[in-house]
């Protein structure tokens, strides 16, 4: 296969769109729920003053959990699909707080092995909560 002259255009845009979504740096992943009680094990214990006050925070799920530095870490959450049409608050992003890691929870996440776990009132921020997972775009803040 040889590149012709009148591919170039088509390449000069791929480079530049290619480009443009890896500035923005936000992965895929997908979110469960978990419901209190909130008694974080594995980040700075159930000290309180971890929470924000918001109630936005989550569990790291393995992917990035990063052997613990994940705690404290910041995330901007948004909802982006579910087997369910509409489950998802359309153009509603949040920002939540990594109090724990998802593997160790005392409270169980509503579905395994998805990228975080989001307190009820994240996850019902984004979704609709009575879905056990949604899919969502993250990036870390
Ligand atoms: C949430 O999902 C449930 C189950 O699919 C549905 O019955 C309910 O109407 C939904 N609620 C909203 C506000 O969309």
């Amino acid at each position: 296969m040889s590149t012709s002259p009148s591919s170039l255009p088509w390449l000069f845009l791929f480079l530049f769109l290619s480009a443009l979504f890896r500035s923005s740096q936000a992965d895929v992943g997908s979110a469960a729920h978990y419901s209190p009680p909130y008694l974080p094990t594995a980040c700075r214990g159930s000290d309180p003053s971890q929470f924000p006050s918001s109630n936005l925070f989550g569990s790291a799920g393995e992917g990035i959990w990063d052997n613990g530095a994940a705690c404290g870490r910041q995330y901007l959450v948004r909802c982006i699909s579910a087997p369910v049409l509409g489950t998802c608050v359309p153009g509603k992003t949040i920002q939540i707080k990594i109090v724990d890691r998802a593997l160790s929870s005392v409270s169980r996440p509503s579905r395994k092995d998805t990228t975080m776990a989001l307190s009820t009132t994240a996850f019902a921020a984004i979704a609709n909560s009575s879905a056990k997972f949604v899919n969502i775009e993250f990036q870390q803040v």
